[in-house]
C-alpha cells in the first residue's frame, strides 16, 4: 500500500467513489474527517499531512464500503437534521432534508398557540431515528412529546438520540400506529413520516438495498399506512388539533381527499417543498 497524504488519499477516494456518487469529493472528505477526527478546514490547511498506516487502513475500509453502495451516514453513524446531529444505524431510515418542512410546519402551528409548547401533547408516529419528535421536543421544551414506532430496533436508536439531543422527557411507545399509545392520551398535534413508496416501485430504488423495507414500503399505492393512520386519528385527535403527514410527490390530492373524507368540516391543504414538490399534508380539525 502506497503512503498517503491527506491530498493523495482524497484524490484516490474521489476516483473510487465517482462511480457511485454525485458528491464523491464531499463524501471522501466526510470519511477522512471521521478517520482523522478533524474539521474540513484542517483537510484544506494540511494537504501534505501523512496518514499513519492505521488511519490509511481505516480510510480504505470505509471507502471500499462506500464504493460498494453503503450510504455515508450509515458508515459515519450520524446525520445532521434541523438543528441537531442524530445517530443513525441501518435499523432506521436515513433522515432526509425534505422532512424539515414537516418539522417547520409543526413548529409554526404549535408556536402560534404556545411558544414553548406548554399544555400541548405532541405525538410523532413512525419516529424512526426520532428526528421529528426530538427536534420538536428540543424547540418546545414544555410540550409533552410522545414517539411511536413498530420497530424495537428503531426505538433503541431514538433512546441514544434522546441523550444526544438532551430531551429525556420524550416518551417512547412500541406498536402499530396510534394503537401504541395509552387510551387516555389525546394528542393536540400528530406528525408522521410513514412509509409511502408503492411496493412495486421499491425494486427500482437504490435506497432499498440498505435502508429498512419497514421504513419504505407503503403497500400497493403507497398509502396503506397513511390511510390507516387517518382512520385512527379520527377518534384520537383533540378537537382543534392538527395532523401533519409527509407524503411523496404526486400523493397530495389523494391524501387531501382521504383527510377531507374523514374530517368533512376540517381544512386540509398540501404544502410544497423548496423544489416545488408536494411534501406535507396539513389537516386542522
Ligand atoms: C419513512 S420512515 C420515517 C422515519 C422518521 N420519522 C424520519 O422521518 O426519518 C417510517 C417509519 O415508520 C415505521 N413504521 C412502519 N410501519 C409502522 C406501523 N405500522 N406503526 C408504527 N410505525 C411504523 C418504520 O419502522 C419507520 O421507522
Amino acid at each position: 500500500m502506497a503512503d498517503f497524504t491527506i491530498h493523495s488519499a482524497l484524490t484516490a477516494a474521489g476516483i473510487a467513489l465517482g462511480a457511485v456518487s454525485d458528491s464523491a469529493g464531499a463524501d471522501a472528505r466526510l470519511l477522512l474527517m471521521a478517520v482523522l477526527d478533524c474539521s474540513a478546514a484542517h483537510l484544506i490547511a494540511h494537504p501534505e499531512q501523512p496518514l499513519t498506516p492505521d488511519q490509511q487502513a481505516r480510510f480504505d475500509a470505509l471507502v471500499q464500503q462506500a464504493a460498494a453502495g453503503m450510504p455515508i451516514p450509515y458508515l459515519l453513524g450520524t446525520r445532521a437534521f434541523f438543528r441537531h446531529e442524530f445517530a443513525v444505524t441501518p435499523d432506521v431510515l436515513i433522515p432526509r432534508p425534505e422532512t424539515e418542512h414537516l418539522v417547520e410546519a409543526a413548529l409554526a402551528w404549535c408556536v402560534r398557540r404556545a411558544p414553548d409548547g406548554a399544555g400541548h401533547t405532541l405525538v410523532d408516529v413512525g419516529t424512526g431515528s426520532g428526528i421529528i419528535a426530538l427536534s420538536l421536543a428540543a424547540a418546545l421544551p414544555c410540550a409533552a412529546v410522545h414517539a411511536t414506532d413498530v420497530s424495537p430496533a428503531a426505538l433503541a436508536v431514538v433512546r441514544r438520540n434522546m441523550a444526544q439531543v438532551g430531551v429525556p422527557q420524550v416518551r417512547l411507545h412500541q406498536g402499530d400506529l396510534l394503537d401504541a399509545l395509552p387510551d387516555s392520551l389525546t394528542p393536540d398535534l400528530i406528525t408522521a413520516n410513514l412509509p409511502y413508496i408503492p411496493t412495486a416501485d421499491l425494486a427500482e430504488l437504490k435506497v432499498t438495498q440498505h435502508e429498512p423495507r419497514l421504513a419504505l414500503d407503503g403497500g400497493p399505492d403507497g398509502l396503506d399506512l397513511i390511510r390507516r393512520l387517518i382512520d385512527q386519528v379520527h377518534d384520537r385527535l383533540a378537537n382543534d388539533g392538527c395532523l401533519l403527514l409527509e407524503i411523496g410527490s404526486g400523493q397530495g390530492a389523494a391524501v387531501q381527499a382521504l383527510c377531507q373524507a374523514a374530517f368533512p368540516a376540517a381544512a386540509a391543504r398540501v404544502i410544497r417543498d423548496y423544489a416545488g414538490h408536494e411534501r406535507v399534508v396539513e389537516l386542522i380539525r
